[in-house]
């Protein structure tokens, strides 16, 4: 055989292989803005080196309320994707519609209980069974600063409480800025009020009225306070706020317009495809009141039961390459998230994410490290929902008393 034949030979051989094994994931997913399609971007080329085919099933929309109705149709009509985007309790409410595939041989295989926190481990399976792969732990409680704005307006630190945090607030509104930039969509109104409760009531009250759902917390002075607080921080936002997506008011500190913003550690992926630097030219601080404290959401996917045999060796990829330390490392930096499986280094990370990884750890041994209920981890979907709902009227309208939100809040949380 001369050497072109050989290599001709060799290149359909080598089709040959990957075909036999090659196979197609359709991916429901909400990571659609700068940072977001870049770290998903990251999995589709490791599937694509596999020999699979990527289909992508991108769903606008920060937070995954309008995906999570998308994926509702779909499945419903007989015709799910391999693996969407889910979290939390929602996890355990696909698997009892029966609907989720037994992802038990892959994680046996790559020995996911040894390399999973047992807390995510869990919320990962099923009766026992793992039927869903997480890709990071995102922390919810920062506070985002603009250093070009915080310079201009005379502030040399992130502040630590929420007195400090108000006159920092008027400095950037007296400078002629937006002390906060914000989003006026539910879930965003819903995760600033969860950072201000934790801020306000420290993680245990968090704990008892955000996940335990305890009456007396819900109606209790410190949710008095939070109220009062968190519409204190409207007063600080622009006209423009509402309807706005969270990388546009991310954009607003990237352009030196807004002082800060509240949000979880995504926004850090915005700053870095911006090509910004952490320290230098955005701050990143756990929010006001919640140094010691860390409300965390782990993005995961669940996998459904699938007919065809080579889409299901595909699907099993894509959850071996989910976990393994390569896609851990290159998605998270990229993210703005930290490694949710051990063994991953973090000397390629930066400051806010070793900060995170540091207090990650340290909270989970104090008690401290709660579930986000702004991001599914905390309570079933509809509950959320209905506070979500509540926390947003209050917000939005500002004739809603107090006293009146907190009576909506405690009777969104009995939703059944
Ligand atoms: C969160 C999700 C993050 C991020 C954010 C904005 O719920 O966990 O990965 O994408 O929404 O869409």
């Amino acid at each position: 055989m001369g050497n072109i034949t050989k290599i001709a030979a060799a290149a359909i051989g080598l089709a040959a292989v990957l075909s036999a094994s090659a196979g197609e994931v359709e991916v429901l997913h909400y990571w659609t803005s700068g940072g977001e399609a870049k770290s998903v971007a990251e999995l589709k080329k490791m599937m694509q080196a596999k020999g699979h085919t990527w289909r992508d099933f991108a769903v606008a929309g920060g937070g995954g309320d309008s995906a999570m109705t998308v994926l509702k149709s779909r499945v419903i009509s007989g015709n799910p994707p391999s693996a969407a985007q889910t979290k939390g309790p929602a996890i355990q409410e696909w698997a009892a519609e029966g609907v989720l595939a037994n992802m038990d041989p892959v994680a046996k295989a790559e020995k996911w209980d040894e390399v999973l926190p047992k807390v995510v481990g869990d919320i990962m399976k099923y009766k026992g069974s793992y039927v869903a792969a997480p890709v990071n732990v995102h922390r919810v409680n920062w506070l985002w600063g603009s250093s070009e704005a915080l310079k201009k307006a005379g502030v040399a630190t992130m502040p630590k409480n929420w007195d400090e945090f108000f006159a920092d607030a008027d400095k950037l509104k007296a400078a002629g800025l937006i002390p906060v930039a914000h989003g006026g969509q539910n879930w965003q109104d819903f995760t600033t009020f969860e950072t201000v409760v934790l801020g306000t009531g420290g993680a245990k009250f968090y704990q008892d009225a955000l996940v335990r759902l305890d009456n007396k917390a819900l109606t209790s002075d410190t949710m008095k306070k939070s109220l009062e607080t968190f519409r204190r921080i409207k007063a600080y936002t622009d006209p423009s706020a509402p309807g706005r997506d969270w990388n546009l008011a991310t954009a607003m500190l990237i352009q030196g317009k807004a002082g800060f913003q509240f949000m979880g550690d995504w926004a850090k992926g915005e700053f870095l495809a911006a090509g910004k630097q952490p320290g230098k030219d955005f701050q990143c601080a756990a929010a006001p009141g919640t140094a010691n404290a860390f409300t965390f959401n782990v993005d995961s996917f669940i996998f459904f039961k699938l007919k065809d045999a080579s889409a299901r060796k595909a699907q099993a990829d894509l959850a071996g390459s989910i976990m393994s330390p390569a896609f851990q490392e290159v998605f998270n930096l990229n993210k703005g998230s930290i490694p949710v499986r051990s063994g991953v280094s973090m000397d390629k990370f930066d400051d806010c994410a070793k900060l995170s990884a540091k207090d990650f750890a340290e909270t989970a041994k104090s008690g401290s490290l709660v579930p986000s209920i702004a991001h599914g981890m905390a309570v079933p979907p509809a509950i959320e929902g209905a506070i979500k709902d509540a926390v947003s009227q209050f917000w939005n309208d500002d004739k809603i008393t107090v006293a009146d939100a907190m009576k909506q809040i405690a009777a969104a949380a009995k939703t059944k």
